[in-house]
């Protein structure tokens, strides 16, 4: 059998990893500014990780969602704590997608609606009601059309308020944009959202499953602007590569037996991965990093005179170039051993390391652009 071709790959194949260091099969060491797609959160290989994980396994690896499980209930606790939600209730899931879909349903069975609102350029995930809510033509498939979506500008605050009434179940929002290119709800457009959806009884769904975990310098990125969402979903950094979703429920939003279900949803391995983040995050004050050096990296590499732009927050960072980012990436690659991450806007280079990176590193990656955004060598 082969593999059904859907990716694109680069031409590099990773045996190890260590913090934001990815060693490829012929030796050669990368900066990992890609962080395997804004997952690995606290870095690779982190000690205490690998051994709550190995420590679990050693005692029990599965059961089934039929048993108790206390790993859920301690992680319900932390994850209420760490994000600064300790009233909500937590729904384990797999997947981003999985716990957008999630959210979409239960803000379907809460107020006995079906009508969505998402937004240009956004990104939710694959699965039926998720990619509906996708901006993306080409990734929806004839069946997942059925659902029924109005898809508005963002930040387009008449657009919002002439759409959003008694008949929409949810409106979906990511904290930031990551696919379209690290693009930023304003805070005012949030405080909008949250008071429209407030108003007509809609379930307001942040969807942070690339701008949570810390990465933007508080555990949400919502959480600059200080709404209240009634959803939030999270997944990526919140196992740091074990397959982790959540979903995030507001205490008003009430749980029936039967609802919501899942085989592999937090599961033994996912929880004590996830608590083990949880606890690397804490200890090594991985939010303040996140902020300090993503505030550095931003401030410097806006300097450089082939980047017109740079939109982000801590580090989940665009980076717009006056040129394509493809060929800038691949030299990034190539000839300085640079992992990074591409958008939808054909000059943004995405940035998503670890959130241990530390200053050296993010002075290895500004003299790297630097070199590359050079005139001669463009
Ligand atoms: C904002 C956002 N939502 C949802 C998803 C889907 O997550 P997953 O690939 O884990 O299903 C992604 C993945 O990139 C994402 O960036």
């Amino acid at each position: 059998m082969k593999l059904f071709d859907v990716y694109p790959l680069m031409n590099v194949t990773p045996v190890k990893a260590s913090g934001c260091t990815v060693t490829a099969i012929d030796g050669r060491e990368y900066l990992d500014l890609y962080g395997g797609h804004a997952v690995i959160s606290v870095g690779h290989s982190h000690p205490h990780y690998i051994n709550s994980l190995e420590v679990q396994l050693r005692k029990i690896g599965f059961y089934s969602n039929a048993v108790i499980n206390p790993l859920q209930e301690e992680l319900a606790a932390r994850m209420g704590n760490i994000s600064g939600y300790p009233d909500y209730n937590l729904f384990l899931c797999n997947s981003g997608a999985e716990a957008n879909e999630n959210a979409l349903k239960m803000a379907s069975f809460h107020t006995g609606r079906k009508k969505i609102v998402a937004f240009q350029g956004s990104f939710h995930g694959r699965t039926s009601a998720a990619v509906a809510a996708t901006d993306d033509e080409k990734i929806n498939a004839p069946i997942n059309k059925q659902h029924d979506v109005t898809i508005l500008p963002l930040n387009d605050f008449e657009a919002a308020a002439l759409t959003i009434n008694d008949s929409i179940a949810a409106v979906i929002i990511e904290g930031i944009q990551g696919v379209a290119g690290v693009v930023e709800p304003t805070i005012d457009f949030l405080v909008h959202l949250s008071y429209l959806c407030n108003k007509h009884g809609v379930v307001l769904i942040l969807d942070e499953v690339q701008s949570g975990c810390g990465r933007t310098g508080k555990y949400f990125a919502h959480q600059h602007s200080g709404i209240q969402p009634d959803i939030i979903t999270a997944a990526k950094g919140i196992g740091n590569g074990f397959p982790v979703g959540a979903v995030l429920i507001a205490p008003h939003i009430k749980a029936k037996h039967g609802m919501l279900g899942t085989t592999f949803g937090g599961n033994y391995l996912a929880c004590v991965s996830a608590l083990a983040v949880i606890d690397i995050i804490e200890k090594e004050s991985l939010m303040d990093n996140a902020r300090i050096v993503g505030n550095f990296l931003k401030r410097k590499l806006s300097t450089l005179p082939g980047v017109t732009n740079v939109c982000g927050t801590g580090l989940m960072l665009g980076v717009h170039l006056d040129q394509p980012a493809a060929a800038f990436r691949k030299k990034l690659l190539n000839e300085h051993g640079i992992f990074t991450g591409s958008a939808a806007d054909n000059n943004v280079v995405r940035l998503l390391p670890p959130l241990c990176l530390n200053a050296d590193q993010a002075a290895t990656c500004i003299i790297a652009f630097t070199i590359v955004t050079e005139p001669q060598h463009a």
